[in-house]
């Protein structure tokens, strides 16, 4: 079965034709960070509007690259949640009117689920059940992934993402937009334990995740040596941060796959791209026996080929989106 899937929840048009969940026919992204560097974040208006000029292009370019005609295509996926209500009202309305147009089943996904399904690509041998550690520019939670389509949040931030803790402090650094890429090259070659920041645990709720506190601290720290003229040391700090963050999820995803015993952790999201939180579930998962299953790389951010994974085991579970389909800025994973 093929799937045209569509992407637009932030700031990357993207477009992929994937055959029976696990084989990515096409893949085409339209980045957009160009654009919103220059206002040191996404511009949610701007981001639509290049959403709308992208699009088509993307699909017919999607098409091509795998070598197939619209009549080809048994059915669109595409990203309705949770994101910027703008820009997936975009790929929402553009696989409506391919939908109809064609007269092919419309498969709604949840742009997390998608993340999640990142590691179906990138490891044919992966299937549920197993513990899905999610970070990315607007999502922090531990998953539980009883099957393709049945999941439970175990643990979830109760403020901030831990990418967008990276982009906050990357901006103050003034090293560029997203800046967790930016901070994890930073940090080579520097100290990890040169400078203590803060760790919170959410009293009650093991698994929980915050990263407001570690945020502001960091920002303070930055902050602090401005005005008093102490020179940074930026490799190290940057290495502390990224210490921090990792210290902070690695330990609470080690302690749900502990709790569940399916012996599979996998993670997803932009965050995933991160060295030392790479290096540290590796290290941890030699330590409890567990098999640890990294998206690649260039799966790691936003992309519409892990839309098409999900939306063929959304397919096979009989999900199906009416013409009445809207977009979502937030939906639980659970919900679908
Ligand atoms: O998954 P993604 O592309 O978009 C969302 O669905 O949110 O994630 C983007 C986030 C950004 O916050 C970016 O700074 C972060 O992923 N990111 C990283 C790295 N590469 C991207 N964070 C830490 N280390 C990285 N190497």
């Amino acid at each position: 079965m093929k799937i045209l899937a569509i992407e637009s929840s932030c700031d990357e048009t993207a477009a992929a034709v994937v055959e029976n969940g696990r084989t990515v026919l096409s893949s085409c992204v339209a980045s957009q960070i160009e654009m919103h560097t220059i206002y040191g974040g996404v511009v949610p208006e701007i981001a639509s509007r290049k959403h709308v000029e992208a699009v088509t292009a993307l699909a017919e370019q999607a098409l091509a690259q795998a070598g197939l005609s619209q009549r080809e295509i048994d059915a669109i996926a595409v990203t309705y949640a949770p994101g910027l209500i703008g820009a997936l009202l975009v790929g929402v309305n553009f696989a409506k009117g391919v939908a109809l147009a064609l007269d092919l089943p419309l498969i709604p996904v949840h742009h997390v689920r998608g993340h999640i399904a990142a590691n179906y690509i990138t490891h044919p041998d992966l299937e549920p059940p197993f513990v899905c550690l999610c970070v990315s520019g607007g999502t922090s939670a531990i998953v539980d992934v009883q099957t393709y389509t049945r999941m439970k949040i175990l643990g979830s931030t109760r403020d901030d993402a831990a990418g967008e803790c990276f982009d906050k402090v990357a901006r103050v650094l003034g090293i560029g937009y997203p800046g967790g890429g930016p901070m994890d090259r930073l940090s080579e070659g520097g100290d990890f334990s040169k400078y203590t920041l803060p760790q919170a645990h959410v009293q009650g709720a093991e698994l929980d995740l915050s990263f407001s506190g570690l945020k502001t601290a960091a920002l303070n720290l930055i902050h602090h040596a401005q005005q008093t003229g102490e020179a940074l040391d930026l490799p190290s700090f940057a290495a502390s941060f990224g210490q921090a963050v990792s210290d902070s999820l690695v330990p609470r995803t080690m302690q749900a796959a502990k709790l569940l015993g399916y012996g599979k952790i996998a993670v997803a999201g932009g965050v995933a791209a991160n060295r030392r939180i790479r290096q540290d579930l590796q290290a941890a998962c030699a330590r409890s026996g567990d098999v640890l299953y990294l998206p690649e790389l260039g799966l790691c951010g936003d992309n519409a080929a892990m839309i098409g994974a999900q939306g063929y085991y959304e397919f096979l579970d009989g999900k199906r989106a009416g013409w009445d389909l809207n977009a979502y800025a937030t939906r639980d994973i659970s919900a679908g």
